[in-house]
């Protein structure tokens, strides 16, 4: 178990700079998740830590040890990559047990644990096959295997997960959990997933362009975003986004958004942006819903049932909105329908620079 602390890491590949002042502190035994578009360089930021790719700038601290300089197998971390790479010509039992034997572990415990991970894993009858015989999600929880199977201070995770079928994705990702609840082992953990990200994360990094937006509990990321990027970014279906100029509510304290054709949403009255000034709300699927009577409608093009909840898409004014309802709504089509306005479930960013207005707006907040 160990801390890991990044001060202004900095890699650039010529003249690309892929990581830019990324500053993390991770706690011992923390389980963090970086998540980000294709590219924005998850894998080159744990490429660092692990001491594949070498910094071109800056500081990773692995508890209180300097490791810029020391190399990867000297760093006491485990990874799974992102491309799993197994020795082809070892069987499984042996791709697992090699970094044991490397270490001089001795035989009888080698042997216990690798039938405790195998087990973990649903990989106990693939243990005498060579990995050319496995599909690719057998290959990936043989890798995971061969990472878990040690204790190293810090385990690096690059979408472990990724090829597994749904089902058995949810039972790793549960039993991931229960081993970091039980171990708290320092974890970090790249994915592509939303619901991975906010179920096993203590905190979630999002990146994007090589720089970190925001990092923050599960909670936080969803309920306070600091930035358009971040709001749009945790959530499925997105958050839906409305831009316009703020303008006095004819008759009301309160301001209102103005779109450029005309339609206008009301601001929570705790928002107070400038008259004229260039905003852009947000509103979440499932902070929408159906009602009999609102001064805002949808004019529903798709409706798509996913069994518990149903997304309705359409357009509110001119803006493409989507709706997570809960109920059956099979026959709206086509149809105008009114949606309740959640006036405290409001998101509300400067559209100039992205960034969120008066962050304690949202009743949330004050509920926390
Ligand atoms: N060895 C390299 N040489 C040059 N460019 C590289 C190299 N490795 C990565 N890159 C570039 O660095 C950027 C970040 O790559 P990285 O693999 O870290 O992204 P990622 O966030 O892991 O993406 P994904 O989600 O697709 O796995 C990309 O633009 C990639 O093309
Ligand atoms: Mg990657």
């Amino acid at each position: 178990m160990s801390t890991v602390s990044l001060r202004k890491v900095c890699k650039s590949f010529g003249a690309t700079a892929v990581l830019r002042d990324v500053d993390l502190e991770i706690a011992d035994g923390e389980f963090v998740v970086m998540v980000g578009p294709s590219g924005c360089g998850k894998s080159t930021l744990l490429n660092c830590v692990a001491g594949l790719e070498e910094v071109t700038s800056g500081e990773i601290w692995i508890g209180e040890r300097l490791v810029n300089e020391v190399a990867p197998k000297d760093r006491d971390i485990a990874m799974v990559f992102q491309a799993y790479a197994l020795y082809p010509n070892m069987s499984v039992r042996q791709n697992i047990t090699f970094g044991l034997e490397m270490r001089q572990v001795p035989k009888p415990e080698q042997v216990k644990a690798v039938a405790h991970v195998a087990e973990m894993l649903q990989i106990t009858d693939l243990l005498e096959r060579r990995p050319g015989q496995l599909s690719g999600g057998q290959r990936q929880r043989v890798a995971m295997g061969r990472a878990m199977v040690r204790e190293p201070a810090v385990f690096l995770f690059d979408e472990p997960l990724s090829n597994l079928d749904a089902k058995l994705r949810v039972q790793m990702r549960a039993e991931l959990k229960a081993l970091h609840q039980r171990l708290r082992q320092t974890v970090i953990y790249v994915t592509h997933d939303q619901v991975e990200a906010m179920t096993l994360a203590d905190r979630i990094v999002v990146m994007n362009g090589g720089r970190i937006e925001q990092v923050g509990s599960p909670v936080e990321l969803y309920d306070h975003p600091v930035n358009v990027f971040v709001a749009g970014f945790i959530g499925s279906p997105a958050m839906n986004f409305i831009v316009g100029r703020a303008q006095a509510q004819p008759g009301r304290a309160g301001m209102q958004l103005l779109t450029a054709d005309g339609a206008s949403f009301p601001l929570p009255d705790s928002v107070r942006p400038d008259a004229g000034q260039a905003i852009t709300l947000g509103v979440r699927p499932e902070h929408l819903d159906l009602a009999t009577d609102s001064a805002v409608h949808l004019k529903v093009d798709i409706v798509e049932p996913t069994g518990d909840e149903t997304h309705l898409y359409g357009k509110v004014g001119d803006e493409l909105v989507c709706v997570k309802v809960h109920q059956r709504v099979p026959m709206l089509q086509g149809q105008v329908v009114p949606l309740a306005w959640p006036l405290d479930r409001l998101h509300v960013f400067d559209t100039a620079t992205g960034k969120r207005l008066a962050s304690d707006v949202l009743g949330v907040r004050a509920a926390a």
